[in-house]
């Protein structure tokens, strides 16, 4: 299947990278955000990125003009009944992916595969609630969507193989590189990456090393581009928290339970570089402060 016109759900920092991704690639993007108010700051963080790489003399601003007309960007659902694909890039909970997956089953064409970007959510649960479980994938791109190579392409076991391979040809064309993984919490990457930031919490809690040497020890040590609470930052704390919980979840491993500090964090509403402070950040919580 050649998919030339995509949706894209949630306009989030994922969503809108991912909506930069497609529209760089040349396919017409339709971009729907739940109200005006999110639709702009979707729009927002489309403008800041394409205008950075104009600044960066990584595109031209004709390219960058190109780049943003080929994304439509509405409030309404249905605008989505012709796309080819839809991926759904909404807050990690359950019951919201659900909801969705029932309505755009309801909205796209028969045809429409579905993906979710979840980060370790059932890729089977969203797909079940639609009467195309076969249509549907995990698409997971990782953040910042337009930098990083990857997308996981998670296969159910009720996937059809041409539809993953659909969507793993897609993401070739996207200039990623696709890797095919299984329906469980966290895939790979998150499976692996998010209990080391989460470890890194606990030994900064235990006093281990303050903010400042644990980031810097990885970096200096392991060649990482970025140390783990700057990581932690990035991918919000929020996200990172949900998502050990959904590993503990599954797996029921001590090792996974969520650092209390980043419960904590969270909860106070520092959730890194999208609330403007997380481990970092103009004014420190007090327990991050480097020791
Ligand atoms: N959007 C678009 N482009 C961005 C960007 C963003 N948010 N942030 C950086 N870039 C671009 C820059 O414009 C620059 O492009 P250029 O080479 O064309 O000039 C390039 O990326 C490098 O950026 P910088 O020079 O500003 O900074 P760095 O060299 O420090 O690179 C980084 C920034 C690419 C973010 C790098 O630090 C990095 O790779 N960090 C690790 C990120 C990572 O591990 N991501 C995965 C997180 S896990 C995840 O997302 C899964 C989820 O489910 C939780």
């Amino acid at each position: 299947m050649a998919f030339e016109r995509v949706g894209v759900v949630g306009l989030g920092t994922m969503g809108a990278g991912i909506a930069e991704v497609f529209a760089r690639a040349g396919l017409r993007v339709i971009g729907v955000e739940a109200d005006a108010e999110a639709l702009a700051r979707g729009r927002g963080h489309l403008e800041r990125s394409t205008g950075r790489a104009v600044d960066k003399g990584r595109l031209t601003a004709g390219e960058r003009a190109e780049i943003l007309g080929r994304v439509t960007l509405t409030t309404a659902r249905e605008d989505l009944r012709d796309a080819d694909l839809v991926v759904e890039a909404i807050p990690e909970i359950l019951d919201y992916k659900v909801s969705l997956f029932r309505d755009l089953d309801r909205v796209c064409k028969p045809e429409t595969v579905l993906a979710t970007n979840t980060s370790s959510l059932s890729v089977t649960a969203v797909a079940a609630a639609t009467g195309r479980p076969g249509r549907v994938v995990g698409m997971h791109f990782f953040n910042p969507a337009p930098v990083m190579r990857l997308v996981e392409v998670v296969s159910t076991v009720v996937s059809e193989p041409a539809v993953v391979s659909d969507v793993t040809e897609l993401a070739g064309r996207l200039g990623k590189t696709a890797v095919s993984v299984g329906d469980r919490a966290g895939f790979v990457v998150n499976r692996l990456l998010l209990p080391y930031l989460n470890h890194a919490a606990v030994l900064m809690e235990q006093g281990v090393a303050g903010r400042d040497d644990i980031d810097l020890a990885m970096k200096q040590g392991v060649g990482l581009p970025m140390g783990p609470f700057t990581l932690l930052d990035l991918i919000g704390l929020d996200t990172a928290y949900e998502v050990m919980g959904v590993l503990f979840d599954e797996t029921r491993d001590r090792r996974h339970a969520p650092a209390p500090l980043l419960r904590e964090l969270v909860t106070a509403g520092l959730l890194g570089r999208k609330s403007g402070r997380g481990f970092y950040g103009e004014e420190q919580a007090r327990s991050c402060a480097p020791g």
